[in-house]
C-alpha cells in the first residue's frame, strides 16, 4: 500500500540551501521510494492509500554516519592518551572478544538499534578482523533494516597476535564475504575492503585489497594522516614512500569509492592525490578532538573540491548521534579562528553540518541517487522528530529552517526522535 506522509519536510539541497515545506506531502510507494514530495495534498495518492498525519512533527532525512566502529562502541568515552595508545590498552582487547559470534551478535543488534534510535539510517562501519564476527554483522543489519557498508578489518601485523592473519586467508575471507553480501537486498548492504591503517598492514596486503577493490568494484575505507605519532609510526614503517597518501595512491586504494578518515595532516601534495583519485573524505571532528589528534582543516579540503561527509567514529567519537557530531563540527571549526585570528576562518554553518550529516555522506558514499535527501525517486529514509517539545511556549519561535536545525543540534535533537523508517518502512518507534 502506498503512504501519504504530512509534516514540516527538512531536507539539504546543497551547503548552503535547505528546502523547507510546512505543511509538506511525501508519496511513498509500495517499494519505498519517494513518488511525490510537494506544498499540496497529493492528486497520485488513491484512496486506498495509508496516511500519516504528522503536521507538528519535522520530516528529516535519514543520516548518513560514513565512520564508525562497530565493536568500539560500548567503549566510547574511555580515554587513554592518545590514538596509538588507546588503540593498544582500549581497543584491541575488546576486538579480540569478537572470536565469539555471540558475543558480535550481542554487539550487532545493540549498535544497529542505537543508530536507528539516533535517526541514522545509513552507516559504514568496521567490524573486526574475524570473519564470522562480520557474517553475524550483516546478518543483524539485515534484521534491523538499516542501510549499511560493513568490512572485517584487514591486518597483518603490527597488532596483538590473535588481531592479525595471513594475506592469503584475509583475501579468501574478503571474496567469500563479498561474494555473500555486496548489494545484498537490493542495494542495501554493501561489503565495504577495510584496510585499518597503513601501520597494521604489509604493503603486499594494501597491494591485495587494492586489487579486490578492482575486480569486484567494491567500496574501501581507512584511516589516513589522524595523529602525529601515528604518522611518523607510518613513516618509519614505510620510509620508501613520498608521503602517508603516497602508500594507498601506490598500493591502488585511492578510488572514487574510498573514504579515508580524518585527513588532519594532509601536505598539498596528499590533498591533490585524494582530489585527482576521487577519493572521499570522512570528518570524525569528535573522535578528533577525544584522542587529542588535531582539527581537520575543514575548509581548505573543502576548497580543494574533495567530497566530505561526517562520521561519529565511535568509540574514539564519543556518542552515536549526528546531532553530536555535527556540533563537534562546528564547534572545532571555530577553535581554527582562535589559533589563527588574521586568517580570516568561517565556522561551518548549521545548514552545512546538516548537509554533512545527510547529503554531503551519501555523496562520499556515492549513494546519493538512492538517500540522502527528501527528492523524488530516493528511498525514503527519514526520521519523525517532535519538534513541538523544543517550543513549550508554543511560540514557533523555530519556524526560520536554519533555526530549527541549530536548536536540534544544539539541543541534542535525537531524544526527540519518534520514528525512523528505512525504505518507506518503519524500523524504529519510540
Ligand atoms: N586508526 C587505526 N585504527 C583506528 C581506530 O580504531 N580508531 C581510530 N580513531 N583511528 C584508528
Ligand atoms: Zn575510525
Amino acid at each position: 500500500m502506498k503512504k501519504i506522509i504530512k509534516g514540516k519536510l527538512l531536507s539539504s539541497i546543497s551547503p548552503l540551501e535547505i528546502l523547507y515545506l510546512d505543511p509538506g506531502y511525501l508519496i511513498i510507494s509500495e517499494d519505498g521510494k519517494i513518488e511525490e514530495i510537494g506544498k499540496e495534498m497529493p492528486k497520485g495518492a488513491g484512496p486506498d492509500s495509508e496516511y500519516l498525519d504528522f503536521s507538528s512533527k519535522l520530516i528529516c532525512p535519514g543520516f548518513v554516519d560514513i565512520h564508525n566502529h562497530l565493536p568500539q562502541f560500548t567503549l566510547s568515552g574511555l580515554y587513554r592518551g592518545n590514538l596509538l595508545e588507546w588503540l593498544t590498552d582500549i581497543i584491541f582487547p575488546v576486538e579480540e572478544r569478537f572470536s565469539s559470534p555471540e558475543v558480535a551478535e550481542i554487539f550487532a543488534e545493540r549498535f544497529f538499534q542505537e543508530l536507528l534510535s539516533k535517526g541514522t539510517t545509513t552507516t559504514s562501519s568496521y567490524v573486526t578482523i574475524h570473519k564470522e564476527a562480520t557474517e553475524v554483522a550483516f546478518k543483524c543489519a539485515k534484521k534491523s533494516g538499516i542501510r549499511a557498508f560493513l568490512g572485517n578489518v584487514l591486518m597483518d601485523q603490527n597488532a596483538p597476535e590473535h588481531l592479525i592473519k595471513d594475506m592469503q586467508v584475509l583475501m579468501r575471507d574478503s571474496s567469500d564475504l563479498i561474494e555473500k553480501w555486496e548489494g545484498h537486498d537490493n542495494g542495501r548492504l554493501h561489503y565495504v575492503l577495510t584496510p585499518r591503517y597503513a601501520p597494521s598492514c604489509s604493503f603486499e596486503l594494501l597491494q591485495g585489497i587494492g586489487q579486490i577493490a578492482k575486480k569486484f568494484d567494491v567500496h574501501i575505507q581507512s584511516h589516513l594522516a589522524e595523529s602525529k605519532a601515528e604518522i611518523a609510526v607510518v613513516m618509519k614503517t614505510y620510509s620508501d614512500f613520498e608521503n602517508y597518501t603516497d602508500i594507498y595512491l601506490k598500493a591502488g586504494l585511492l578510488t572514487e569509492k574510498t573514504t579515508m578518515a580524518h585527513c588532519v595532516y594532509l601536505e598539498d601534495e596528499e590533498i591533490k592525490m585524494l582530489k585527482n583519485t576521487g577519493t572521499k573524505i570522512s570528518h570524525c571532528p569528535s573522535s578528533n578532538l577525544f584522542l587529542q589528534s588535531g582539527i581537520m582543516p575543514y575548509r581548505k579540503l573543502e576548497k580543494s573540491g574533495i567530497p566530505i561527509g561526517l562520521g561519529t567514529d565511535v568509540g574514539a567519537g564519543y556518542s552515536l548521534s549526528m546531532f553530536s557530531e555535527m556540533r563537534e563540527a562546528i564547534e572545532s571549526s571555530k577553535t581554527i579562528h582562535f589559533l589563527d585570528p588574521s586568517a580570516n576562518y568561517k565556522p561551518i554553518t548549521s545548514t552545512e553540518a546538516f548537509h554533512l550529516a545527510t547529503l554531503g555522506g551519501a555523496k562520499a558514499l556515492s549513494i546519493e541517487d538512492e538517500t540522502g535527501s527528501l527528492e523524488k525517486g530516493k528511498s525514503a529514509d527519514f526520521s519523525v522528530i517532535d519538534i513541538a517539545q523544543l517550543d513549550v511556549c508554543g511560540e514557533d519561535f523555530f519556524s526560520k529552517p536554519e533555526d530549527l536545525i541549530s536548536k536540534l543540534i544544539y539541543g541534542n535533537g535525537e531524544n526527540y526522535i519518534e520514528k525512523v523508517f528505512v525504505r518507506g518502512k518503519q524500523v524504529f518507534n519510540k
